[in-house]
């Protein structure tokens, strides 16, 4: 790990009212990596990376982007600045067509190496699906929808909630084996899954969260898997 990482979180809390959701959490991501992040429902994932691209109500901590704080400013600045997230649920306008959808990532304003023809190159079938409503996709094509709108924003950081959820394991499989190809076009990763298998295949490094804390982290090959398995279910000592 580099001494300045591109993402570097340190010591983060985050509230809903009353209830901490993460608790003194500290993670990086370096230039280049694909990190993910492990977790069993309610771990504290997606308010994770929520709080990276200011969606939490309260935070404690420190966010750094190129060694910029994040806390305390607006998602369409944070998106500006070179993060994108593939929100978990996909997110689209069902009765808005893929290019309509896909458009709606050129809001940030940041115009770079990503065009549209790349990203067509990474999902041929959007091409020929480009004038239909999104509802009438499938549940992979509507991911490569969401997968296209987040990188016309030209991030340097990709954000992913839980890709695979709800789909078929032949389009799990097509999804991920697109990730180290967008990470080779100098886009770095940061992944959340539940999905322990997938994430560790495709990841540089990984941490493990429980109940909003990290509880386990390294690089997947450095720790064994009965490691893995139980700080992802805890248990008691
Ligand atoms: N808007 C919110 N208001 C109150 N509590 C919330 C809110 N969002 C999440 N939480 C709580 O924070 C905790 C962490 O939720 P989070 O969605 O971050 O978990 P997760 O790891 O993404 O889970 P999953 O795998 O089910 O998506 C949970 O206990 C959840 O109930
Ligand atoms: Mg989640």
């Amino acid at each position: 790990m580099s001494a300045n990482p591109l993402l570097k979180i340190d010591g983060l809390s985050v509230y809903y009212g009353k209830f901490r959701a993460l608790l003194d959490v500290s993670i990086d991501v370096g230039e280049g990596e694909i990190v993910s992040i492990i977790g069993a429902n309610g771990a504290g994932k997606s308010s994770l990376l929520k709080a990276i691209v200011g969606q939490v109500p309260k935070v404690e901590g420190d966010i750094r982007f190129e060694g910029q704080s994040l806390v305390g400013r607006g998602t369409p600045d944070i998106v500006k600045q070179g993060v994108a997230l593939v929100p978990e649920g996909r997110r689209l306008f069902p009765s808005l067509t893929v290019e309509e959808n896909r458009t709606l990532g050129w809001e940030t304003g940041r115009r770079g190496g990503m065009s549209r023809e790349d990203i067509y190159g990474f999902f041929p079938v959007l091409k020929e699906r480009r004038n239909q409503p999104a509802n009438q996709l499938s549940g992979g094509q509507q991911q490569m929808v969401a997968f296209g709108r987040a990188l016309l924003a030209d991030p340097k950081l990709l954000l992913c909630d839980e890709i695979s959820l709800g789909l078929a394991p032949v389009i799990i499989d097509e999804l991920y084996k697109i990730l180290p190809d967008i990470r080779d076009r100098g886009v770095s990763i940061l992944l959340i899954e539940q999905d322990i298998g997938r994430s560790l295949a495709v990841a540089d490094r990984f941490y493990c969260m429980l109940e909003g804390k990290v509880n386990l982290s390294g690089k997947p090959d450095e720790v064994s898997r009965d490691d893995v398995i139980k700080s992802y279910f805890g248990g008691h000592e």
